[in-house]
């Protein structure tokens, strides 16, 4: 949700734009409905800002001095217009400003800004950030005017005065300053072209530094730095950063001290960041799940012990996640319940009722893709004060909740691209899978599945039939508006996740329910010619049950696709899915990966870049 970078590089480079356009194509995944950079120059500050995807500066900077800030955007306040594209200008063109957050407090502070004069020209709550900075670096100039003048008059005094501040340090003063009148999370970053230093604040969104001797980098993910800087530095929440060319420093935001920059290696065994001669990363990512399902549970037996203990001394396991990332929590939770666990899935974004039940005897499992979503890490925040042991399943390194957690596990399938999560899910859902397994005491049954599993998405993936019928049905689906997904028991979460892979690619309204649901309403909405989709898989209780509600679709002229390992007489369409056992939900999600992928192209929408989504929802 909104990307920041900056950029500070050794005197005498002038290459800011280009690097700073290369790192925000990185971040694409983040916001791409606006973007923009600006550049210091000898002149001033170059600007530049564009609505669409990350594509090149029409111009390029003259005179350019080594540093600049960019950002590509996901709308929240204003429009997407050029005008309330990052980066934004203060009104006397000093510093530029960009913000990967929500000011919550912005109407009030808008107002009292309004009344000191200031002129709105964006319709952005960034602009309150700039005008702020503005303001409050008159104030800190203006008192050290008067502390002069008074020093003058009067040469006595000067041993009770303030001491006379730096111009950077006012600088930096006057940001956190404003920062400290936020609410919110709020992590931005303020370029001054005067002291030729940049000031970045954290709260909520993260940022992360990376320094080699030739350069310093600011960024919300790694993704920009692999290949650049061998060090990087995470910055914590309420964290201050300032930059000048080389060389960095960084305060807590809340008092002005002075902290200790904890410098870490930055992992370079990531995973290439482009497609891999596939068209677009989507289906690039669709098609390692063969290899990452085995990634995300490289884990020896005695890595996954500490966990087991603390979970099997629980008096009730939560699963937490959003999104997709809740959908696999969901079958976490499962798979722990049938394993005789008390456990429950929480959708992060409503989970609050739960707080006040869970307690410190509890465990909470986090799953996570990024480990940044917001409404996951209020949550985890909360019962962090409580004490309660967090257990987490992140795909990105070192994310905050990574940080947070106690238990931390990795779901090791490279960077994920594509907004529509697809490796991610199915890598979480395989390592809550062996987890329970080797709760269970067959950690070494649950690797060899697992890598079973492995051997059948491989030959899934070789038999080019499977998705010549995927692509034929994708045609057909082209005019339908209203499309139904029927799962049962394990099969519930994977009816959820399909028809929102679906929906986040094709913007068609694809509904995923229990089977057992349909005779309680959904069957209302079934006419001659609604398709629907039905997952047979499971036991065979479980396959029969969601036959029979396939009966009933078809016996009011539904057209019926099944997703199984064998065809049936109710299947006007059958795609094709191996049957896994406990896996089973892997192989049978798929289908349904492969549908909207295929299904998005035919509609001509970029399956990479959903409109209105974004991939880190790093906001409320
Ligand atoms: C957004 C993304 C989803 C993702 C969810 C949770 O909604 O569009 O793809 O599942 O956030 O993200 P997380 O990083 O916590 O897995």
């Amino acid at each position: 949700m909104c990307g920041i970078i900056a950029y500070s590089g050794k005197n005498g480079t002038n290459n800011s734009a280009r690097e700073l356009v290369e790192g925000l194509k990185k971040m694409e995944y983040r916001g791409y409905d606006s973007w923009g950079v600006a550049v210091a120059t000898d002149q001033g500050i170059f600007l530049e800002r564009k609505t669409g995807p990350i594509s090149r500066l029409n111009k390029n900077p003259q005179k350019a001095l080594p540093f600049g800030i960019g950002h590509t955007r996901w709308a929240t306040h204003g429009g997407v217009t050029e005008n309330n594209a990052h980066p934004h200008v203060s009104s006397d063109g000093r510093f530029v400003v960009v913000q990967n957050g929500i000011v919550e407090n912005f109407l009030e502070l808008k107002k009292v800004l309004q009344k000191k004069g200031y002129k709105f020209v964006t319709q952005t709550d960034t602009e309150v950030i700039v005008h702020l900075v503005h303001w409050e670096l008159e104030k800190l100039n203006k008192e050290q005017e008067l502390d002069k003048k008074s020093k003058i008059s009067s040469p006595l005094s000067s041993t009770s005065s303030k001491s006379k501040l730096s111009i950077e340090k006012i600088f930096r003063e006057a940001v956190r300053a404003t920062f400290l009148q936020l609410s919110g999370r709020n992590t931005f970053v303020a370029l001054d072209r005067k002291t030729e230093s940049i000031v970045a604040i954290r709260q909520g969104s993260p940022l992360v530094i990376g320094k080699s001797d030739k350069e310093v980098f600011l960024a919300s993910d790694t993704l920009p730095l692999l290949g650049k800087v061998p060090e990087i530095v995470y910055v914590d929440d309420d964290q201050l950063v300032e930059i000048k060319g080389l060389s960095l420093q960084m305060f807590s935001a809340k008092t002005g001290k002075e902290v200790k920059i904890k410098t870490q290696k930055l992992s370079q065994e990531v995973s290439k960041i482009d497609k891999d001669g596939f068209d677009h990363f989507m289906i690039k990512e669709i098609y390692e799940q063969q290899h990452t399902v085995t990634e995300a549970v490289s884990y020896s037996e005695e890595e996954f012990l500490p966990l087991i203990k603390e979970l099997k001394k629980a008096e009730k396991i939560y699963t937490i996640g959003a999104g997709t990332a809740a959908f696999a929590a969901g079958q976490i939770a499962r798979f722990l319940r049938e394993a005789g666990y008390s456990a429950y899935e929480l959708i992060a974004y409503d989970a609050e009722s739960y707080i006040p039940i869970i307690t410190k005897k509890d465990v909470v499992i986090a799953v996570s893709q990024s480990g940044e979503t917001a409404d996951t890490l209020e949550v985890v925040k909360v019962l962090k004060k409580k004490k309660v042991p967090l257990a987490s399943i992140v795909n990105m390194m070192n994310s905050t909740l990574t940080r947070m957690s106690d238990y931390q596990f990795f779901s090791r399938s490279g960077p994920e691209i594509c907004v529509a999560s697809t490796k991610a899910y199915t890598a979480q859902v395989v390592w809550g899978y062996v987890l329970v397994q080797t709760m269970m005491g067959n950690y070494r049954k649950a690797q060899r599945e697992v890598h079973e599993l492995s051997t059948q998405l491989q030959e899934y993936f070789q038999q080019k039939k499977y998705q010549k019928v995927i692509k034929k049905l994708a045609q057909k689906l082209v005019k339908e508006e209203h499309v139904f997904v029927l799962g049962k028991s394990q099969h519930m979460y994977t009816s959820l996740e399909g028809a929102l892979k679906i929906k986040e690619i094709t913007y068609k309204h694809f509904e995923g329910f229990s089977a057992g649901e349909l005779k309680h309403g959904v069957i209302a909405l079934v006419e001659k010619g609604t398709y629907v989709f039905g997952i047979v898989g499971g036991s065979t209780k479980e396959k029969q049950e969601t036959l029979n509600a396939l009966a009933e679709v078809k016996a009011r002229g539904a057209k019926v696709v099944g997703i199984a390992s064998e065809p049936h007489e109710f299947f006007d369409v059958h795609l094709f899915a191996p049957d896994s056992n406990g896996l089973d939900p892997i192989t049978k999600i798929i289908p349904f990966q492969l549908l909207s992928y295929y299904l998005a192209l035919e509609l001509k929408n970029d399956p990479d870049k959903p409109r209105n989504l974004a991939k880190s929802v790093t906001v409320k």
